[in-house]
């Protein structure tokens, strides 16, 4: 499937992300004002490029970590069994935590994260996700915030990738597979 031929079509603009990112960190730092510490937890791989953006435009002490759960493997169809496969590093009872997600798509991968990121008591818990296709939700959750809502494409870039592929693309692109 992956060797498919396809071609890219930019959907939102690295300007228009970074013009988001601002207003986002705006709300963020709001929200978690006079924090100790914000734990900035990052659901790997996809949300490296976001995380990376977001903690340079939050004026707060933050510690940034990561969780990295199963994924697509290299197909495009999103599977309801979550597996983790790395966990943070460290502790966050009683802390002030966000959690970094690029997409919401089915909903599962989120779900799944916040029921084991709140079983250990964190003090706040709120949640971030660059992308939102609401029209594939099966799981009963919304993220805090959301950059953009997009329809039932599959998109790449800006840390997204497409069996691991595009993922360093500095906007978000939709794949279109062309004829062979
Ligand atoms: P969910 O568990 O179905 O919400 O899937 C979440 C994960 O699937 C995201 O964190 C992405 O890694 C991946 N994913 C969902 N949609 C896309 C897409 O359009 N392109 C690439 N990866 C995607
Ligand atoms: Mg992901």
């Amino acid at each position: 499937m992956s060797d498919k031929p396809y071609v890219i079509e930019q959907m939102i603009s690295a300007k228009s992300i970074a013009a988001r990112i601002e207003a986002l960190a705006e709300d963020i730092r709001a929200e978690f004002a006079g924090t100790e510490k914000l734990i900035v937890v990052g659901l790997l791989r996809g949300s490296f490029v976001f995380i990376a953006d977001l903690v340079r435009e939050l004026p707060l002490p933050v510690e940034v970590d990561f969780v990295e759960t199963s994924s697509y493997g290299n197909a495009m169809q999103s599977s309801r069994e979550v597996r983790i496969l790395k966990d943070l590093r460290g502790n966050i009872e009683g802390r002030d935590v966000l959690v970094v997600e690029d997409i919401v798509d089915t909903g599962h991968t989120l779900a799944h994260v916040l029921t084991l990121l709140n079983s250990r008591k964190p003090r706040k818990l709120r949640t971030i996700a660059l992308l939102d296709k609401p029209s594939r939700r099966e799981a009963d959750i919304k993220a805090d915030w959301i950059g953009f809502e997009i329809p039932d494409e599959f998109v790449v870039g800006y840390g997204i990738d497409y069996a691991q592929r595009n993922r360093n693309l500095p906007y978000i692109g939709k794949v279109r597979f062309t004829e062979s």
